[in-house]
């Protein structure tokens, strides 16, 4: 691919607004457009390169929204998926389901990313929860990092 990629990033933030500070870092990197799952509805997918998809893992799995959207799509697109999460290191089964989703779709998996993010559901909530203060700096350096290999890698192919 020689032009510069058209790539979209579409997040679902529901919590804390931690997947949306990690969306911003990444569209900011990537030069890529930011939507909320719902501005998405209205865009146009085709016109896009690379779409990103984002959000918080709610019980295992990205929020439906997300899987809803890419149901309703007709193309195929190249995807990366992103999340933050109370338990990142479980990064591997908590996208499976919206990996499953977009791989019915015929959609590729170029790559995928994950951090820790303030994470107060239920009895967290009274100890001030776990991953306080996260994403943080280094969290977003590290998103920063995987938004220049996943372009420079995209680019290439
Ligand atoms: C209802 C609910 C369920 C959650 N379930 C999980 C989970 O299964 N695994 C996990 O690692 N984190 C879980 N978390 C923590 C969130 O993934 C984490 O706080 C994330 O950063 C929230 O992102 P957001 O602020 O963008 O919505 C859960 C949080 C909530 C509110």
């Amino acid at each position: 691919m020689t032009a510069k990629p058209a790539i979209a990033i579409i997040y679902a933030s529901v919590h804390h607004g931690n997947t949306r500070k990690l969306a911003e870092t990444l569209a900011a990197e990537l030069s890529a457009d930011l939507f909320s799952v719902d501005e998405a509805k209205a865009i146009r997918a085709e016109q896009y390169d690379l779409i990103g998809l984002g959000s918080g893992v709610y019980f295992g799995r990205h929020h439906e929204s997300l899987r809803s959207l890419v149901n309703s799509w007709h193309q195929q697109h190249f995807v990366f998926l992103f999340s933050t999460a109370g338990l990142p290191f479980l990064r591997w089964f908590q996208h499976a389901s919206l990996r499953r989703c977009v791989s019915r779709k015929r959609c590729q998996v170029v790559a995928e990313f994950c951090c820790q993010g303030w994470d107060t559901v239920g009895p967290l909530w009274l100890m001030g929860g776990i991953n306080r203060r996260h994403p943080n700096t280094k969290d977003l350096d590290r998103a920063k990092e995987f938004a220049k290999r996943l372009k420079a890698s995209f680019s290439a192919s």
